[in-house]
């Protein structure tokens, strides 16, 4: 049975716990691999061994491992050096990097020999409180993302908040929409606490106890369904529009608006097809609008692109029939799974989105 990760967010006198961790590897003569690209090397493995007050026993694994390049060619490289470096079943895989690194690393673990311990220690905010939770591993084939992969959950997601020092301000933005959509979807506190922040401190967001709350609500969902039959789908809450609008801005090479903002007018949009629904009150729509659009503001799409935008949901996983399956909100913290929307209410939210929201504005 998959079972969850064992979590630990570190301060910065914890580095003898993971070290005694570590320690306990080499005892049993088990070999160590790191697994990151030349920027968490540089950036990234001077935090760790400072905390760890020493240099990592490992072999290193460096590779521009990237979005671009998460692919079969870059595990091939992978289990080529493990091979190389006479990797057994006992060895263990480190990775140090952001979601991507998470995520092919865990793939690469969770094949070679069957199987190997993998323990990732996540280096972008978006990594600690989303990517590297749950045990979803993939890997991009054929121009798709994320479509070879398996579940399988690290030995240990250690959580150091120092590495969110290096990011830049975009970056963490970005994540701070997930950290809204964990509020949304399960906590309404959560939610107060996020949307009182103030968006120009932005320290504010890499607060421990933040993290640790989204954390929390991510862990508690995927404890119960690992693998999205069921409560895992809640975490699907606007993304079905959100990787939709994203897809379509990176069709058209405008890929410089973030994952995170896209989920967010992903959020609106779905947030509207819940009040379309009468599932949600007008009220609490407008509360959501308010405070997601004045972190995330809209950005221009054409009307004649919508029919764009609606042809990337054709191949959408949670598609049933001619219906599409979505997580909407009946509650500020209350989600709703498998709630069926047809493509004519799809249009009306993305005209909300990109017409009556930004006429509002003016
Ligand atoms: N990122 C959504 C999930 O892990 O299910």
């Amino acid at each position: 049975m998959t079972t969850i990760e064992n979590i630990l967010l570190t301060g910065k006198n914890e580095g003898q716990t993971i070290l005694s961790f570590l320690k306990k590897y080499n005892a049993e003569q088990r070999k160590i691999f790191v697994l990151c690209n030349p920027t968490t090397q540089k950036q990234c493995l001077p935090i760790l061994e400072q905390l760890l007050q020493t240099k990592l026993s490992a072999q290193l694994i460096v590779l521009p491992i990237e979005e671009s390049t998460k692919d079969i060619n870059t595990c091939n490289q992978i289990w080529k050096t493990l091979l190389d470096f006479q990797a057994d079943r006992k060895s263990v895989l480190l990775c140090l990097g952001g979601g991507v690194i998470c995520d092919i690393g865990g793939f690469v673990a969770a094949c070679f020999k069957r199987g190997i311990e993998h323990i990732l220690f996540p280096t972008t905010l978006m990594a600690q409180i989303d990517a590297a939770i749950g045990g979803k591993t993939a890997i991009n084939f054929c121009n798709e993302k994320n479509q070879i992969g398996l579940f399988a959950p690290a030995t240990r997601t250690i959580i150091l908040p120092e590495f969110l020092e290096t990011l830049p301000r975009q970056e963490l933005l970005s994540a701070f929409a997930e950290m809204l959509k964990h509020g949304l979807i399960a906590d309404r506190n959560y939610w107060k606490q996020l949307i009182n922040i103030n968006i120009n401190n932005i320290e504010e967001i890499t607060n421990k106890e933040l993290i640790l709350q989204s954390i929390k609500i991510k862990t508690t969902i995927c404890a119960k369904d690992i693998t999205e039959d069921n409560e895992r789908k809640k975490l699907n809450f606007g993304h079905t529009i959100g990787h939709a609008i994203e897809a379509y801005l990176l069709q058209h090479n405008a890929s410089r608006i973030t994952h995170g903002h896209c989920v967010a007018i992903g959020m609106i949009a779905e947030t509207f097809l819940s009040q379309q629904k009468r599932l949600l009150s007008s009220d609490k729509c407008n509360i959501i609008f308010q405070n997601l659009l004045s972190f995330f503001p809209i950005f221009d799409i054409r009307p004649n692109d919508y029919e764009k935008i609606v042809a990337n949901l054709q191949f959408d996983k949670k598609r049933v029939g001619a219906n599409y399956n979505f997580t909407l909100l009946s509650d500020i913290g209350v989600a709703e799974i498998n709630q069926q929307v047809e493509r004519e209410d799809i249009f009306k939210a993305l005209v909300f989105c990109f017409e009556t929201l930004k006429e509002r504005k003016k």
